[in-house]
């Protein structure tokens, strides 16, 4: 097993740097736990790199994330920017970051965890027992399609290739084969030429899987069908703008954006973007209030998928559920915690394996 990792922290904007601070914190006291070392180097993206280095994601990051073992990010965006040209938005920074990694697989889990039913919005019944994974393609779709703006005529072009929607179908179908052996695609093909081929293509790798259903959903009908019956979801495929909405409205499981991790995954051996699935929250940036759960459980992710530590990852996840069941949540979850006082509880938890109040 591996025992020394080199992390690239990208804080980014907004409650970024207080939720990746709170992360590094865990991360810290899992590596004096367990004997590991872990080396960071930290950058700037978004709104705090175009400030300070003219661009939202610089060349030598870009290399930087190359040669570290994964990437730890918190959140770009800031209102400061919100005219600004596609180019100079935060936003082209994570864009520009996941191209360059290749990192064309999201992995978005939506767990309905036991201390947080009535956190959420929706009714216990529907809520309990949800585990589903959302794997959202990342580097293709509209985001990634020509553009053109103009004061009158802008377009957006979304194109996939079989490839593209081979390779990310596959990560789908191999997670299933872990789990209840359902995948679910997500598509509009109904409608759009993109969704058609994305049809043939999963439907044509599903039968590489024999053992895992597979079966096909228009993304109107999946939107409801995740509030109104979440739990007839296990793998949830989707292209990734469907994914990128989706994934929010899931949030809404658990209770709080501030409860999902995610994982964005290249090919094997390929360093691994590990970032919550909320903003920069510029609502309460600076608060104490953001909730760093989400961040915390994407570095659990991070040991597990590509650092090679799932006893790592597995001590981070049970000091978030320890914590969760001893009352200690944020305001987005109607506790009264503060950002602080989570992290310090998971932190003592995962360092001791006990002793959180
Ligand atoms: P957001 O996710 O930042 O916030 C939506 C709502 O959820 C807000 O009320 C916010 O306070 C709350 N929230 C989000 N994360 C929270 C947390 N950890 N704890 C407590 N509450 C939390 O979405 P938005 O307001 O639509 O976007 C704000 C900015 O973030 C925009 O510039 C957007 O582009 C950017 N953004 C970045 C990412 C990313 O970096 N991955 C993701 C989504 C949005
Ligand atoms: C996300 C975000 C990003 C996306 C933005 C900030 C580019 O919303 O990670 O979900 O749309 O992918
Ligand atoms: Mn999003």
């Amino acid at each position: 097993m591996r025992d020394a990792f080199d992390i690239l922290l990208l804080p980014g904007d907004g409650i970024g740097p207080e939720v990746v601070g709170a992360a590094r914190e865990v991360v810290d006291a899992a590596a004096d736990h367990f004997g590991i070392e872990v080396r960071y180097e930290e950058r700037r993206i978004g709104g705090t790199a175009i400030r300070e280095e003219g661009e939202p994601v610089s060349a030598e990051t870009l290399e930087a994330a190359s040669a570290s073992d994964s990437v730890l990010l918190g959140a770009v965006g800031h209102p400061d920017f919100d005219d600004a040209p596609a180019s100079l938005r935060p936003e082209a920074g994570l864009l520009g970051l996941r191209k360059h990694l290749g990192a064309f697989a999201n992995l978005r889990p939506v767990v309905a965890i036991p201390a947080l039913i009535d956190s959420s919005p929706l009714k216990r019944e529907v809520v309990d027992g949800v585990d589903v994974l959302i794997v959202r393609e990342l580097t293709g779709g509209a985001y990634f399609g020509e553009k053109e703006e103009g004061e009158e005529r802008a377009s957006d072009l979304s194109v996939y290739t079989r490839e593209e929607i081979d390779r990310v179908a596959r990560v789908a179908f191999d997670a299933a084969k872990r789990r209840k052996r359902r995948v679910t695609s997500v598509d509009k093909a109904n409608v759009m030429a993109t969704s058609r081929l994305w049809r043939r293509v999963v439907s044509k790798v599903a039968e590489d899987y024999p053992g895992v259903e597979l079966d096909h959903v228009l993304v109107d009908a999946a939107a409801m069908y995740l509030v109104q019956a979440p739990t007839r979801f296990d793998v949830v495929l989707t292209e990734n703008l469907f994914g990128d909405i989706l994934s929010d409205e899931a949030a809404m499981l658990p209770g709080s954006m501030g409860m999902l991790p995610s994982a964005s995954l290249g090919k094997p051996g390929s360093p691994g973007i590990f970032e919550p699935v909320h903003g920069s929250a510029p609502d309460i940036a600076g608060e104490g209030k953001a909730n760093p759960y989400a961040t915390i459980l994407s570095a659990a992710m991070m040991f597990r998928h590509t650092l090679g530590r799932p006893d790592v990852a597995e001590a981070i996840e049970q000091g978030v559920s320890v914590a969760l069941e001893a009352h200690f949540s944020t305001p987005d979850l109607g506790g009264k915690k503060t950002t602080e006082e989570v992290t310090k509880a998971v932190s003592k938890w995962v360092a001791a394996g006990e002793g959180v109040m």
